[in-house]
């Protein structure tokens, strides 16, 4: 797909993870955020949460890493729309060195190589304080073709929770995204491109977007929905 589509796409989510406003407005809560401190968001895409986090918290210091540069755009219009101050730094978060007392890292642990790795590697940015991660588990057993999308590092629950700590984390707070959480995170990714293809039913490019939109719904109730979870953590150090 073209930059134009794929700039579309992500449109209509609010964030790019399965999560409610309660359940965040909750994770925030247990994040215990304070004016002064420096909060990261590693893999932060556009940065809703952070900007979120930054809008209870007055004086907070807010730094949004990502690779992406259409989703820091997003963010830094959003901020600016807002009148609030973020740092949005493309950059590769495997690398950011620079110590915090307040982290997020949510879907992104893939950036460091496996939730191991980013489990520990967090322990650098965020050397006294916590953490909200966010990372998917195995609900239920997979099948082959769940196996092949999320890959061979995806854990169990349990299993997370003894890397986290292992990694020397303590669990402060644990919830999963529910099935709404889940049915409206994957119809708002698709949402976008559905809106466009109604609106360009004749552009030589609407047929390879709707076997897109079909093949990941299709994979999505065939071989996910269910099977991969979820899961928020607020680990503290
Ligand atoms: C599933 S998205 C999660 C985005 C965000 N945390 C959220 O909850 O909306 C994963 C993000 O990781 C970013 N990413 C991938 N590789 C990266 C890297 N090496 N450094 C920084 N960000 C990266 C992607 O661009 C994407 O925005």
């Amino acid at each position: 797909m073209d930059d134009e589509l794929n700039a579309l796409r992500r449109t209509r989510m609010r964030w790019n993870t399965p999560l409610s406003e309660a359940h965040a407005e909750l994770l925030l809560d247990r994040m215990a955020l304070e004016a002064g401190q420096h909060l990261v968001d590693l893999g932060c895409g556009w940065g809703e949460l952070l900007l979120r986090a930054l809008a209870r918290t007055p004086g907070l210091r807010a730094t949004g890493v990502d690779t992406d540069l259409t989703g820091l755009d997003r963010g830094r219009a959003a901020a600016r729309e807002r009148g609030v101050a973020v740092d949005f730094a493309e950059s590769d978060a495997a690398t950011w060195a620079v110590p915090a007392e307040r982290a997020f890292c949510i879907g992104a642990a893939h950036i460091f190589g496996s939730t191991e790795a980013a489990l520990e590697g967090l322990t650098r940015v965020v050397p006294s304080g916590r953490l909200l991660y966010g990372d998917g588990f195995w609900a239920a057993p997979p099948n082959a073709a769940a196996e092949e999308i999320f890959g061979p590092d995806t854990l169990t629950l349990p299993d997370l929770l003894d890397v986290a700590r292992a990694a020397g984390w303590r669990v402060l707070h644990f919830s999963t995204a529910d099935q709404l959480e889940w049915d409206d995170f994957e119809s708002t990714s698709r949402a976008g491109w559905q809106e466009w293809v109604a609106a360009h039913p004749a552009d030589p490019r609407a047929a390879e977007v709707r076997d897109w939109l079909d093949g990941r719904l299709g994979q999505y109730v065939r071989d996910y929905r269910g099977v991969l979870g979820f899961t928020y953590l607020v680990l503290g150090r």
